[in-house]
């Protein structure tokens, strides 16, 4: 493979021009903007720690990076294209206490054996009043962020 004198310019100067191959775990992945991420992210070469409560929309989105013909970004050109595993599912609520995150944490580390980039999407849409009476008992207020 060739690589020209301005291709490398641009990949020191714009590194994120480049995401081939970076680890990047996004939270909020089962819905929305999380999902479109990943999707996008994996489209870009990147492989995908997908977290959220609801593992069964994980693991569909994950099925749908993993057969996605986008295999061959991670190769070199001229290189067999390689079928890796390009997205992984992992169960996590944010609201959860320390040791339960820190054990959310390890398994994400474990699952390509680092972490490049971290997007903590997950959250709720803005559609609620906050109640400044502080009787509002919802579970959302009781986020720690
Ligand atoms: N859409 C907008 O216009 C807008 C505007 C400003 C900011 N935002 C922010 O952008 C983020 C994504 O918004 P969206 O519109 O894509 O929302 P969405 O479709 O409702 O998705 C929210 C995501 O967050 C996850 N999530 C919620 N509570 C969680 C918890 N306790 N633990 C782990 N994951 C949790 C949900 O997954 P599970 O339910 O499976 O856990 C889901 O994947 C949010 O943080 C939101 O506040 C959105």
């Amino acid at each position: 493979m060739v690589v020209s004198t301005q291709e490398i310019a641009t990949s020191v100067s714009k590194p994120w021009l480049d995401l081939r191959g970076k680890i990047v775990m996004v939270t909020g992945a089962s819905s929305g903007i999380g999902r479109e991420l990943c999707i996008d992210l994996a489209k870009a070469g990147c492989k995908i720690i997908a977290a959220a409560r609801r593992t069964n929309k994980l693991k569909a989105l994950c099925h749908e990076i993993n057969n996605m013909e986008i295999s061959n970004i991670h190769a070199n050109e001229g290189e067999a294209i390689m079928h890796d595993v390009l997205a992984v599912a992992l169960e996590l609520d944010i609201s959860a206490k320390g040791p339960g995150i820190e054990a959310v944490v390890q398994k994400a580390w474990a699952a390509f054996g680092c972490i490049h980039a971290l997007i903590n999407n997950a959250g709720f849409r803005a559609r609620l009043i906050f109640d400044p009476t502080g009787n509002d008992s919802r579970p959302f207020i009781k986020y720690q962020w």
